[in-house]
């Protein structure tokens, strides 16, 4: 692991995100990067709009590359990764449809889906960047306790926590049956990975991803193997750590 930082509010730590993005982009305008949806990203997002708007980000040439989806879930779906992808970043960038990789999960043979996107994500080279936020059960992604290390994209069977979790993401109770997702391996071979945790909540997965033992029942803790991981939290979510 490279940088562990800890910003005074969520703010501070949108910000710092989307330095990260901008400078890979400076470094590589044709950048592959691995962006998560959710309640996290959402100020680095807001933030890269700005900075868009304001002709401090050029998202022109790079690709982007969706983290994961719901099974049978898509764009027109209320709370579907996607679709909150879209809303709270790519829409409002003007993104042009080939620059995007995502998951089709209403796809009948999902393992072939999973195939596509690991040949894709190969042929471009690797990802150059990962963001990512971190699950109440220390999860990456769909990636759920006891998942190997050594996966790429894969169809994920849900823990129970992350059914419970992941209702906030919609209007009313909504069953959720399984996911897919980019791989732990994906995650390791990144070039640069960041990942991103806010408020009190997160404190203690956050704590146990940086200072307990590394293990696939905790796939957080990869962190601490990544030669080049960023964990970049606000003052809440580090209150267990410091
Ligand atoms: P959140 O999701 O950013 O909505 O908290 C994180 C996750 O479950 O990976």
């Amino acid at each position: 692991m490279q940088e562990f930082q800890v910003y005074p509010t969520y703010e501070h730590l949108s910000r710092a995100a989307a330095d990260v993005v901008v400078s890979t982009l400076q470094g590589k305008p044709n950048a592959v990067i691995c962006l998560p949806s959710g309640s996290t990203p959402v100020g680095m997002f807001r933030e890269l709009i700005l900075r868009h708007e304001q002709g401090l980000a050029d998202f022109s040439q790079c690709t982007f590359v969706g983290l994961d989806e719901w099974i049978g879930m898509g764009p027109e779906d209320e709370g579907s990764g996607r679709q909150l992808l879209d809303r709270d970043f790519l829409h409002p960038i003007g993104f042009r449809p080939e620059q995007i990789l995502f998951f089709d999960a209403r796809a009948e043979n999902l393992q072939a889906e999973c195939e596509r996107l690991n040949g894709a994500i190969e042929q471009l080279g690797g990802l150059d960047l990962i963001i990512l936020g971190i699950g109440m059960n220390g999860h990456l992604g769909l990636n759920e306790p006891g998942t190997s290390f050594d996966t790429y994209a894969h169809v994920s069977e849900l823990d129970p926590i992350t059914i419970e979790v992941g209702q906030k993401y919609f209007q009313g109770p909504t069953p959720l049956t399984g996911g897919v997702t980019l791989g732990l391996r994906h995650m390791m071979e990144a070039r640069r990975l960041v990942l991103m945790a806010s408020g009190e909540a997160k404190a203690p997965v956050i704590a146990r991803a940086l200072k307990g033992e590394v293990t696939e029942a905790f796939p957080a803790s990869l962190v601490q193997e990544h030669p080049d991981a960023w964990v970049l939290v606000d003052a809440d979510a580090a209150s267990a750590f410091l």
